[in-house]
Protein backbone atom coordinates (compact mmCIF):
# COMPACT_ATOMS: atom_id res chain seq x y z
CA UNK A 1 0.00 0.00 0.00
CA UNK A 2 2.56 2.53 1.34
CA UNK A 3 5.48 0.22 0.85
CA UNK A 4 5.25 -0.25 5.03
CA UNK A 5 5.52 -3.15 7.01
CA UNK A 6 8.97 -4.43 7.94
CA UNK A 7 9.83 -8.10 8.92
CA UNK A 8 13.02 -8.61 10.55
CA UNK A 9 14.41 -12.22 11.05
CA UNK A 10 14.74 -13.69 14.06
CA UNK A 11 18.42 -14.09 12.78
CA UNK A 12 18.85 -10.33 12.14
CA UNK A 13 17.22 -8.74 15.10
CA UNK A 14 19.09 -6.95 17.32
CA UNK A 15 16.44 -5.98 19.70
CA UNK A 16 12.99 -6.71 19.97
CA UNK A 17 9.69 -4.16 20.54
CA UNK A 18 6.71 -5.21 22.89
CA UNK A 19 3.75 -3.30 21.68
CA UNK A 20 0.66 -3.17 24.04
CA UNK A 21 -2.38 -2.48 22.49
CA UNK A 22 -5.45 -1.30 24.45
CA UNK A 23 -7.70 -2.15 21.66
CA UNK A 24 -5.76 -5.60 20.51
CA UNK A 25 -8.73 -6.46 18.29
CA UNK A 26 -9.43 -3.81 16.16
CA UNK A 27 -5.78 -3.29 15.29
CA UNK A 28 -4.64 -7.31 15.05
CA UNK A 29 -7.88 -9.27 14.83
CA UNK A 30 -6.46 -10.73 18.06
CA UNK A 31 -6.89 -10.80 21.55
CA UNK A 32 -3.64 -10.71 22.61
CA UNK A 33 -2.56 -7.56 24.23
CA UNK A 34 1.25 -7.70 24.46
CA UNK A 35 2.82 -8.29 21.21
CA UNK A 36 6.74 -8.99 20.78
CA UNK A 37 8.85 -8.10 17.60
CA UNK A 38 12.15 -8.72 16.50
CA UNK A 39 13.83 -5.60 15.91
CA UNK A 40 17.02 -4.12 14.54
CA UNK A 41 18.42 -0.51 14.26
CA UNK A 42 17.55 1.53 11.06
CA UNK A 43 13.80 0.27 11.21
CA UNK A 44 11.27 2.81 12.23
CA UNK A 45 7.85 1.56 14.85
CA UNK A 46 5.84 1.78 12.53
CA UNK A 47 6.93 -0.20 10.19
CA UNK A 48 7.84 -3.23 12.49
CA UNK A 49 4.11 -2.86 13.59
CA UNK A 50 2.73 -3.15 10.58
CA UNK A 51 5.26 -5.79 9.82
CA UNK A 52 3.80 -8.09 12.36
CA UNK A 53 0.09 -7.48 11.56
CA UNK A 54 -0.45 -4.66 14.34
CA UNK A 55 -2.55 -2.03 11.97
CA UNK A 56 -1.86 1.18 13.19
CA UNK A 57 -3.11 3.62 11.54
CA UNK A 58 -1.12 6.13 9.09
CA UNK A 59 -3.21 8.23 7.25
CA UNK A 60 -0.03 10.14 5.72
CA UNK A 61 1.77 7.00 4.48
CA UNK A 62 4.44 7.78 7.50
CA UNK A 63 5.57 11.09 6.77
CA UNK A 64 5.16 13.04 9.55
CA UNK A 65 2.42 14.58 8.04
CA UNK A 66 -0.86 13.47 10.08
CA UNK A 67 -0.97 11.96 14.08
CA UNK A 68 -2.74 9.08 13.55
CA UNK A 69 0.38 6.97 13.85
CA UNK A 70 0.66 8.31 17.72
CA UNK A 71 1.76 6.12 20.39
CA UNK A 72 3.42 6.05 23.73
CA UNK A 73 6.85 4.89 24.20
CA UNK A 74 6.64 3.69 27.53
CA UNK A 75 10.34 2.23 28.15
CA UNK A 76 13.45 2.41 25.52
CA UNK A 77 12.77 6.26 24.71
CA UNK A 78 17.32 6.43 24.54
CA UNK A 79 17.09 3.84 21.94
CA UNK A 80 14.93 5.90 19.49
CA UNK A 81 15.67 8.81 17.07
CA UNK A 82 14.80 12.22 18.99
CA UNK A 83 11.50 13.84 17.67
CA UNK A 84 12.41 16.49 15.54
CA UNK A 85 10.66 19.58 15.39
CA UNK A 86 8.06 18.71 12.83
CA UNK A 87 7.64 15.64 14.83
CA UNK A 88 6.88 17.62 17.81
CA UNK A 89 4.38 20.26 15.96
CA UNK A 90 2.38 17.61 14.69
CA UNK A 91 1.88 15.16 17.59
CA UNK A 92 0.73 18.38 19.64
CA UNK A 93 -2.66 17.06 17.08
CA UNK A 94 -2.69 13.95 18.41
CA UNK A 95 -5.53 13.28 20.88
CA UNK A 96 -4.88 11.80 24.54
CA UNK A 97 -1.16 13.84 24.02
CA UNK A 98 1.08 12.49 26.91
CA UNK A 99 4.70 13.32 27.88
CA UNK A 100 6.04 10.21 26.13
CA UNK A 101 3.71 10.49 22.76
CA UNK A 102 5.73 10.08 19.85
CA UNK A 103 4.39 9.28 15.90
CA UNK A 104 5.37 5.84 15.29
CA UNK A 105 6.35 6.42 12.04
CA UNK A 106 9.09 8.80 12.54
CA UNK A 107 10.59 6.87 15.74
CA UNK A 108 13.82 4.94 14.22
CA UNK A 109 15.67 2.61 16.38
CA UNK A 110 18.92 3.99 17.33
CA UNK A 111 20.16 1.46 19.63
CA UNK A 112 19.85 -2.13 20.99
CA UNK A 113 17.78 -2.26 24.32
CA UNK A 114 14.11 -2.69 25.34
CA UNK A 115 11.49 -1.05 23.71
CA UNK A 116 7.98 -0.59 24.73
CA UNK A 117 5.57 0.99 23.28
CA UNK A 118 1.54 1.33 23.98
CA UNK A 119 -0.78 1.88 21.11
CA UNK A 120 -3.84 4.01 22.46
CA UNK A 121 -7.52 2.65 21.55
CA UNK A 122 -8.53 6.03 20.05
CA UNK A 123 -6.81 4.74 16.70
CA UNK A 124 -9.71 2.29 16.66
CA UNK A 125 -11.80 4.41 15.03
CA UNK A 126 -9.44 5.08 12.36
CA UNK A 127 -8.94 1.16 11.62
CA UNK A 128 -11.22 0.65 8.95
CA UNK A 129 -10.06 -2.96 8.03
CA UNK A 130 -7.79 -5.92 10.05
CA UNK A 131 -5.91 -7.44 7.29
CA UNK A 132 -5.78 -11.43 6.95
S1 LIG B 1 1.73 8.12 9.61
FE1 LIG B 1 1.29 10.20 9.45
S2 LIG B 1 2.62 11.06 10.88
FE2 LIG B 1 3.05 8.97 11.07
Amino acid sequence: MHGHGVKVNVGEATTKVTFILEDPEALTGEEKTEWEVPAAEGHDLLDLAIGAGINIEHACGGVCACSTCHVYVEEGMDNLSEATEEEDDRVEEAPGLQRNSRLSCQCIIEKSGPITVRVPAWNRNAVKEVPH
